[in-house]
C-alpha cells in the first residue's frame, strides 16, 4: 500500500521530477494558460498545452505561437504538437524550445476529423511504422524529454496501443499516456483500463493512465487497476480545478477534503476568467470563459436559467454582477 502511494506522488519523465498524483490533460479550446495555472495551483502534477499544429508552426502562424506560451506558474509543463510528417514534427519541436517547455508531447490521440482526416492525431496509430519515425525524428531533434499521448487504437479491430507504446519506447520516448478508448469511440463509454495495464506490463518507461477519472476514489482505482506511474485528468477538472487537491489528498490519506462552497467556487471561477481576460483581452476572455462559467455552476440551484444568463455575459463587470446575484439569491435577498 505504501509503495502504491509513493509511486503516485512522485515519478520522472526523463530527468524531470514529477510530484503529486494527477496531471492535467491537454484540452484544445479549454485548457488554456489560465486554466492550467489554476490546476497547478490546486496540485496538478504537470500540465500540457492545447495541441499545436506542426504545419502551423512551419508557416509561422501567430495562433500556434500563442498556444505555446507557458507561464512559470504551470510547470512542469509540456508543449503538445500534432502532425503526420516526421521532419515537420521535428522542426516544430525545435521551434517550441524557445518557449522553454519541460518536455514535448506528441499527439497520437485526437479523433477530430480535421486532424485525424489529415493523417495526424489518432490516425497515426493506423501506421505504427510512421509513429516510430515521428518519435525518432522528434527525440533526435530536441534534448528535452518527449512523451507520446495515444488512444487504445483506431477501432475495436485495430487495438494496438501496446505495439505503438513499445515503438515509442524503442525510438526514445520518455513516457506514454494511454487514453483507454479507441478513436471510433471518441469520448463514449466504456473506457478500457485493462489495456492501460497491458501497456504498463509491456514497456519500461513510465505509463500515464487516462480516462474517466472524476474523483480521488476513481484516481486510486485507476492506479490500482493498472499499476500506472501517473494518471491524467481531463473533463473531470472542468469547472472543478480543485479536483487535483482532492486526488492528492485521497491518494495520501484516503480522505476526501471538503468541496469548496458556492461562494468559493464562484471566486475561483472569477479568478480564472479574470486571468483569461488579462492574457487574451476582455473580449475574448469573457467569450471563451462562458463555457467555463457553465461548468462551474453545474449543480447550482436554478442552473438552467443561470446557464442561459451566462451565455449573455459580455464584460468582466457583468461577470461580477452575475456572481453577486447568485450569492444574493442563495442568501435569500
Ligand atoms: C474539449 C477537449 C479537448 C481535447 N483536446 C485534446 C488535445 O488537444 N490533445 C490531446 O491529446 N487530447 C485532447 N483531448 C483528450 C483529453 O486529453 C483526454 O485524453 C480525454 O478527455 C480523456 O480523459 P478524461 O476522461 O479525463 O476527460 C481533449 C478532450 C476534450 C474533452
Amino acid at each position: 500500500m505504501a509503495e502504491d502511494t509513493d509511486k503516485a506522488t512522485s515519478m520522472k519523465i526523463g530527468n524531470i521530477e514529477i510530484k503529486n498524483s494527477a496531471a492535467l490533460a491537454p484540452m484544445a479550446g479549454v485548457a488554456d494558460c489560465a486554466f492550467r495555472e489554476l490546476c497547478s495551483f490546486f496540485g496538478a502534477s504537470y500540465t500540457v498545452t492545447e495541441m499545436v499544429s506542426s504545419k502551423g508552426i512551419h508557416y509561422s502562424s501567430k495562433r500556434s505561437a500563442e498556444l505555446m506560451e507557458l507561464s512559470e506558474r504551470e510547470r512542469p509543463a509540456g508543449i503538445q504538437i500534432f502532425g503526420s510528417e516526421p521532419e515537420t514534427m521535428a522542426e516544430a519541436a525545435r521551434f517550441a524550445l524557445q518557449f522553454e517547455p519541460d518536455f514535448i508531447d506528441i499527439n497520437m490521440g485526437c479523433p477530430a476529423p480535421k486532424i485525424s482526416g489529415n493523417g495526424a492525431g489518432a490516425s497515426l496509430m493506423k501506421n505504427p511504422k510512421l509513429c516510430g519515425e515521428i518519435v525518432k525524428a522528434v527525440t533526435s531533434a530536441v534534448e528535452i524529454p518527449v512523451t507520446v499521448k495515444m488512444r487504445k487504437g483506431w477501432d475495436d479491430n485495430s487495438v494496438n496501443c501496446v505495439e505503438v507504446a513499445k515503438i515509442a519506447e524503442a525510438n526514445g520516448a520518455s513516457a506514454v499516456v494511454i487514453h483507454g478508448r479507441t478513436r471510433q469511440q471518441y469520448y463514449k463509454p466504456p473506457v478500457d483500463w485493462d489495456i492501460i495495464r497491458d501497456v504498463k506490463c509491456a514497456v519500461s518507461i513510465p505509463v500515464i493512465g487516462n480516462g474517466d477519472v472524476t474523483s480521488g476514489k476513481r484516481a486510486k482505482q485507476l492506479y490500482e487497476h493498472t499499476g500506472c506511474d501517473m494518471i491524467m485528468v481531463g473533463r473531470g477538472a472542468l469547472g472543478r480545478p480543485w479536483l487535483f487537491r482532492e486526488i492528492n489528498e485521497y491518494m495520501r490519506t484516503g480522505t476526501v477534503p471538503r468541496e469548496p462552497d458556492q461562494e468559493e467556487k464562484l471566486s475561483i471561477m472569477v479568478r480564472q476568467i479574470e486571468r483569461m481576460c488579462s492574457l487574451k483581452g476582455e473580449y475574448l476572455g469573457i467569450r471563451q470563459g462562458r463555457k467555463h462559467i457553465v461548468w462551474y455552476i453545474k449543480g447550482f440551484k436554478g442552473a438552467s436559467s443561470l446557464r442561459n444568463q451566462a451565455g449573455h455575459i459580455s464584460s468582466f463587470e457583468e461577470l461580477i454582477k452575475f456572481k453577486q446575484k447568485i450569492l444574493d439569491k442563495s442568501a435569500g435577498c
